[in-house]
């Protein structure tokens, strides 16, 4: 089975938590994506569910399959978010922002009663740092910000290079809040908690793709089947 049948598994899965009259966050991503559809066709069928989005990308998907949008302004409270993720642990902690929506992402997983994370099983870690952990940052003084970024690294035992991360044609991403993302190839990080404090403490930090208490279950999907950490 592909990896892309087993992201669309986990998306089934997260689709049988939906009931009628929900507020749902729809998360970015490839796997996210999966779910976007499945659940557009259930709306066709006449599901009642009013969705926010964490980006635009997903906005435009949901959008196109009629899904019924609103925003954090008009619906500040979700029942529930379903989003994949780069990493997990299981203690549930993620790394988001593969896909540079990690701001929003955060935002709406932080206003949603309950976060679910969806994944194919390769995502599962028992330590989070193998993929570059995103930190979204302000243009101004960017040179400035990196600095600190490395500093608060090392004063979080966690050591290694910051990209600046570049769109296929070499011009630096821009994400959807105007902001740029430096890359931290970490390897490992040893202490996610004392990371994400440091990290959020940079002013010219926005956010950074350390999810912690955030998600309260992830349903992964592998050769073997459905597996579901939290609850
Ligand atoms: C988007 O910014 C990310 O947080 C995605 O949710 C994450 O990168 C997982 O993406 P895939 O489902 O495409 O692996």
């Amino acid at each position: 089975m592909s990896s892309d049948d087993l992201k669309k598994q986990a998306a089934a899965r997260a689709l049988e938590l939906v009931t009628p009259g929900m507020r749902l966050g729809l998360g970015t991503g490839s796997t996210a994506k999966h779910f976007v559809d499945l659940l557009g066709a259930r709306v066709a069928e006449g599901l009642d569910v009013l969705c926010v989005s964490t980006s635009e990308v997903t906005e435009a998907q949901a959008r196109a399959l009629s899904i019924p949008m609103s925003t954090l302004d008009a619906t500040p409270e979700l029942d529930l978010t379903i989003d994949g993720a780069d990493e997990v642990d299981r203690e549930l902690r993620l790394i988001k922002g593969g896909g540079a929506a990690l701001l929003r992402e955060k935002i709406v997983a932080a206003a949603s009663a309950r976060m679910v994370v969806i994944a194919d099983d390769t995502k599962l870690v028992e330590r989070l740092g193998r993929f570059p952990l995103p930190i979204e940052i302000v243009p101004f003084g960017m040179e400035a910000t990196r600095r600190a970024v490395l500093a608060a690294m090392a004063g979080a035992g966690a050591a290694g290079d910051l990209v600046l991360r570049r769109k296929a044609d070499g011009s630096v991403l821009v994400t959807d809040g105007g902001h740029w993302i430096l890359d931290a190839h970490l390897g490992e990080i040893a202490e996610p908690e004392s990371l994400s404090t440091a990290l959020a403490a940079i002013p010219g930090v926005v956010e950074h793709g350390l999810f912690i208490g955030l998600a309260d279950a992830a349903i992964l999907a592998g050769a073997a089947g459905l597996t579901v950490l939290g609850r």
